[in-house]
């Protein structure tokens, strides 16, 4: 088949993109599949309809790619692609909403107050916030509601902090997403079918150098260490596994996504948010996790892109 892979967009998730489409395309390539690269712009449409591919690969990353936007524009030309549709693409990619589907389904995630940039402006930021760590308490993470790779992300454990931490989540989204902060083991399991159901591949433990996995730590050699699997108790690791392939099924996914979550001291998941379009690049947690399974990252893709094909 002749593989689209779409790379790129106008997000601040450009670069990773980029990185992440050109190794899925060399992958694909290595694997025998006819391959050409693009970017999501506007000579994307034109050549969907003069040459359609038989599969496209998303590996955007940031609205376009998560949005459901792309995914809309790709139903109706008819074009089949790997992953999730594009309602379900929207729902994962809003956090508060994907964390209130995943809650009605009886999958812990942290609890939150999601608060739009207008409230907080009109009702006096100081109240807004005392009520904030009032109801969560402290530690929290602030993060947009709507993004990705750690951008506009902070942990604040002391009021003082939290003002500052809400003007830059700001910078990069409207919406921003209080939860509370929950101590434990970060790990990354990603979910990937390969046309017998959605399977959790090994989870990956997350230890970034400096105590942060912000964006440079997810994206610069040498800045975080991976353990695969994670240093979980077998029956932990068991259930952290049902929990990631739950929240999979909870949100409507298709073919392959990463949920991340924290496991805290006493064993139990709280799944923070499920990406549609997970990171492939030298330092993403999907390759690492393909790897220690066994399975063999073009060959997967082949088996991903033969499926949307088929
Ligand atoms: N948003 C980045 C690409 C990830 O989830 O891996
Ligand atoms: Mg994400």
């Amino acid at each position: 088949p002749h593989v689209l892979v779409l790379a790129g967009g106008l997000s601040y998730e450009r670069e990773v993109s980029l990185r992440s489409g050109r190794r899925v395309a060399d992958a694909l390539r290595a694997s025998g599949i006819d391959v050409t690269m693009h970017d999501a712009d506007a000579a994307l449409l034109p050549l969907l309809q003069a040459d359609p591919p038989d599969a496209v690969v998303i590996a955007l990353h940031g609205a376009t790619g998560e949005d459901g936007s792309l995914r809309g524009v790709l139903d109706l030309c008819g074009i089949p692609y790997v992953g999730c549709d594009a309602r379900a693409s929207r729902l994962a990619w809003d956090k508060p909403s994907a964390k209130a589907v995943l809650r009605e389904s009886g999958i812990p995630t942290p609890d939150w107050v999601a608060l739009p940039h207008d409230r907080f402006s009109e009702l006096g930021a100081v109240a807004v916030l005392d009520r904030i760590v009032s109801r969560l308490d402290l530690p929290l993470m602030v993060k947009p509601a709507q993004g990705g790779s750690g951008l506009g992300g902070t942990v604040v454990r002391s009021s003082a902090d939290l003002p500052a931490a809400m003007v830059g989540c700001f910078a990069y989204h409207a919406t921003a997403l209080v939860e509370r902060y929950v101590n434990g083991m970060d790990v990354a399991v990603s979910v990937v079918d390969q046309g017998s159901g959605p399977e959790a591949l090994p989870a990956v433990e997350i230890v970034p150098r400096d105590g942060v996995y912000d964006y440079a730590a997810r994206y610069t050699a040498g800045l975080t260490t991976w353990h695969v699997p994670a240093r979980l108790d077998p029956a932990v690791a068991a259930h952290v596994a049902e929990v990631a392939v739950a929240a999979h099924r909870a949100l409507g996914l298709r073919d392959l996504s990463r949920v991340d979550l924290i496991v805290d001291e006493d064993g139990t998941p709280h799944v923070l948010e499920v990406n549609v379009s997970p990171g492939m690049t030298e330092t993403s947690l999907l390759p690492l996790a393909v790897q220690a399974s066994g399975l063999e990252f073009g060959k997967l893709w082949a088996t991903l892109t033969e499926r949307a094909a088929a």
